[in-house]
């Protein structure tokens, strides 16, 4: 079946109309929805079957928007915002009593995000209000870095999808707080190196295995196809695992480009693979951000 495809027009009015348009990112698609929509909001809890207790990032499409949904912005925002803005960098922030629970899951901060996807900002413009959008997959399934993926997992039940074609980046935002610490809550394409060469000082990683994480998301299974992740270091440990279980089916992987990794994952499941076997390069552990997906994939 063809996928009911908008332009962003058409979308700009859904979303208005309280429907859920998926669109482009350079990251991944999101699902999106007005910040001021409660009832289209829940809706995306709902098409998602996401937890009640995991918050939305808001998506802005300039700083002049920051008002309307954040308060008591420290300095340091506006230098992280000068050098990542737009870009693949959301900042936790102090909510403003006008935007509603459901969009923090009752939290008092709300993660704001300028997507640097030409697309993405022209929509938020075009509906004039800050957008929340998850990633536009279901609930533990891996995100969506085409629109075809949205299509996959949400059929005709949202009201539209705007097609950018694929993603850049492929892996989410990079999450960051910067009280009471600069802390990454969840790594991203923005490195743990730039931020500290932009703010001068340390940024802390979150431990993600606490009972309350700091970023509700990272407690759920994500970015996990039904097929198990095996990780090796060396090709010696695959043939090992090859010899030692010659019968499975399988995908083998070595030199993952992270903008490949939900495609590889989906296509995985679409095959009825039992098992994707992936040769971790020296060059993949060094990219904190892939390796948090693949390690987290592989746990599940
Ligand atoms: O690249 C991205 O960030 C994509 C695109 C669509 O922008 N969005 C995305 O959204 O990945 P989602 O909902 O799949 O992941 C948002 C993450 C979750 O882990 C959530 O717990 C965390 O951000 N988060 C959102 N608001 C937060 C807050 N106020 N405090 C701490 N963590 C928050
Ligand atoms: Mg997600």
């Amino acid at each position: 079946m063809q996928f009911q495809k908008c332009n962003i027009n058409q979308a700009a009015e859904l979303i208005q109309n309280g429907e859920l348009v998926a669109f482009p990112t350079e990251t991944v698609y999101g699902l999106g929805a007005s910040v001021f929509q409660p009832d289209a909001i829940r809706k995306i809890y709902t098409a998602k079957g996401r937890p009640q207790d995991n918050p939305l990032i808001v998506h802005i499409s300039s700083l002049k928007q920051l008002p309307l949904i954040v308060k008591e912005i420290p300095e340091e925002f506006y230098l992280l915002a000068q050098n990542f803005f737009p870009g693949p960098l959301t900042i936790v922030l102090p909510k403003q009593e006008a935007v509603p629970d459901l969009v923090s899951a009752s939290l008092p901060t709300i993660g704001v995000r300028m997507p640097a996807h030409p697309l993405a900002r022209r929509l938020i413009e075009r509906v004039g209000v800050p957008l929340v959008a998850p990633s536009a997959n279901l609930s533990g399934k891996p995100s969506s870095t085409t629109a075809e993926h949205v299509w996959e997992d949400f059929g005709g039940k949202i009201g539209g999808i705007l097609d950018g074609g694929p993603c850049q980046y492929g892996i989410e935002s990079t999450v960051i707080t910067l009280v009471p610490q600069p802390t990454i809550l969840r790594p991203g394409s923005i490195t743990q190196q730039q931020l500290e060469r932009v703010l001068g000082r340390p940024f802390a990683r979150a431990c993600n295995h606490a009972e309350k994480p700091l970023s509700p998301g990272m407690k759920y299974r994500h970015y996990a196809p039904a097929a198990k992740i095996r990780l090796f270091d060396t090709q010696h440990a695959l043939d090992v695992h090859l010899e030692k279980y010659p019968n499975q089916r399988r995908a083998l992987i070595s030199a993952l480009e992270p903008a490949d990794l939900y495609a590889l994952f989906r296509k995985a499941d679409a095959d009825s693979q039992d098992e994707i076997l992936i040769l971790c390069t020296p060059s993949m552990r060094q990219n904190a951000a892939l390796m948090n997906r693949l390690i987290r994939a592989s746990e599940s």
